[in-house]
């Protein structure tokens, strides 16, 4: 696949600059945009996503995923996570992913993936995987959540384009993985960094405050959580981690 940076200084969104080229028709696979700043920065949800100008990794790359099924593509935001854990790793952090998608340190966000597909029939035609890494930026007084960064983490800064590279070249081989159907892998490698796994912890669902244990999430990516002598699965946005405990 041939790489084609884009970098700019100011944008809205890197994610909604790729989607305009695609409707201009002048995007192809391979495509990575990054950014100083974003005028508009866009989280999950309804959540804005807060970065201070210079100061921290913003990029989008595009991918034409057409081999995977619509229904299947949480495998995307799987190997994207893992991506970010190996990018993650040599800088002397030990993140985890907090289901789905969520890249904390402890308890705090240092980083998180807003992923947008286009779909054809049954199958994903393209994908924006669009990925915010806290550096060098050393508060966080608006951000949604609490937030981490490496240099709070580790008292050192990385320019975030050396950083940048690094993250395409680790997607690309988990991009790899994926195309190849190494899903195994990447599932038992994503189970190991799986926050809370394996341990008691609470949640919320329908209005509803429960005690549970994370036992894996399926090929659909949706979460199995163990409730007393049944194992419950939930969809994205219909169960919550409750931090606290
Ligand atoms: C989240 O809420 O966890 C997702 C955050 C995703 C932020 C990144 S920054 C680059 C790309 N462009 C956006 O507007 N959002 C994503």
């Amino acid at each position: 696949m041939e790489v084609r940076w884009i970098k700019l200084g100011s944008v809205t969104s890197t994610n909604s600059y790729i989607s305009e080229l695609i409707k201009q028709g002048k995007a192809g696979e391979g495509l990575v945009v990054i950014a100083d700043y974003q005028e508009a920065g866009r989280g999950q949800g309804a959540n804005r996503w807060q970065s201070r100008k210079g100061e921290n990794l913003l990029m989008s790359t595009l991918l034409f995923p057409a081999f995977l099924s619509a229904s299947r593509q949480f495998h995307i935001s799987r190997m994207a996570s893992l991506a970010i854990c190996d990018t993650m790793d040599p800088l002397g952090l030990d993140p985890r992913i907090k289901w789905p998608n969520d890249i904390l340190i402890r308890q705090e966000k240092i980083a998180g993936i807003l992923i947008e597909h286009g779909i054809t029939g049954k199958n994903i035609s393209h994908t924006i995987i669009g990925i915010g890494m806290n550096l060098n930026q050393s508060d966080f007084p608006e951000f949604p959540v609490n937030a981490t960064s490496l240099a709070l983490e580790k008292g050192f800064t990385r320019e975030p384009l050396l950083v940048a590279e690094d993250l395409l070249k680790h997607l690309m081989a988990r991009y790899i993985q994926l195309k190849e159907g190494r899903s195994e892998l990447l599932e038992q490698e994503y189970l190991e960094r799986l926050f809370r796994i394996h341990r008691p912890a609470s949640f919320r669902a329908k209005g509803k405050t429960f005690n549970g244990v994370i036992r894996g999430v399926n090929d659909y990516g949706e979460l199995l959580v163990e409730q007393g002598d049944q194992t419950v699965s939930y969809g994205f946005q219909e169960i919550e981690l409750t931090l606290e405990g």
